[in-house]
């Protein structure tokens, strides 16, 4: 029993040693636990520049505006004022038809529910760095 207990806690002490060796940095950044972490950036919209480019025919097309203002909600969807076949806002594509289709193909008079909640597919875009290197190549790239 004593040679155990002295085995484990070899074990522990040899555990805490090699784990220290590593350079562990937490998603806080190098804080200490007790201080208050570091503020991060405001990161800004990209707006303004008018419609971003798909990078493959199925893309859902990237939203080249805030979406911060516009709620949806189960009562109101907000981008349909501008986006739907009937809203008269310049310049807002409306939305395709392939939106007013049930999942069993059946064609819709209102936007399908599978379609109701945009952000779902349709991401605004922010000036921050990608946290993760992304190799794919677009046909738009070749
Ligand atoms: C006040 C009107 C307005 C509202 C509300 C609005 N949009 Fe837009 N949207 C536009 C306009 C105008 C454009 C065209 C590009 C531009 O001028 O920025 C656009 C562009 C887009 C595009 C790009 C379309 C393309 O052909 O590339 C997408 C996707 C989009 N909006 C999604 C949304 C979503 C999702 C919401 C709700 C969260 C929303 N929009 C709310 C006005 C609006
Ligand atoms: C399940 C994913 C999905 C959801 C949810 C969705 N979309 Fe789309 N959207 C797409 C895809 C994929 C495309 C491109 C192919 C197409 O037109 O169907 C697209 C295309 C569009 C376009 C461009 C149409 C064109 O003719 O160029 C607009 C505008 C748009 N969506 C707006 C919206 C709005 C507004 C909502 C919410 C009411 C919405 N979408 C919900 C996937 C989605």
């Amino acid at each position: 029993m004593k040679t155990l207990s002295i085995t484990m806690l070899l074990m522990f002490v040899f555990a805490v040693a090699w784990a220290e060796g590593f350079d562990v940095h937490s998603l806080r950044g190098d804080v200490a636990l007790d201080a208050p972490s570091v503020q991060t950036s405001a990161k800004e919209w990209q707006e303004g520049e008018g419609k971003i480019m798909r990078n493959y025919a199925q893309q859902p097309p990237l939203v080249p505006h805030s979406v911060e203002d516009f709620a949806i909600t189960r009562e109101d969807n907000s981008c349909l004022a501008c986006h739907n076949w009937n809203s008269d806002m310049e310049g807002a594509t409306k939305v395709g038809i392939s939106h007013f289709v049930n999942r069993d193909g059946d064609a819709l008079a209102r936007i399908s529910p599978n379609r109701y909640f945009c952000t779902q597919c349709h991401v605004p875009q922010k000036n921050a760095k990608p946290l993760v290197k992304n190799t794919f190549k677009s046909l738009a790239d070749e």
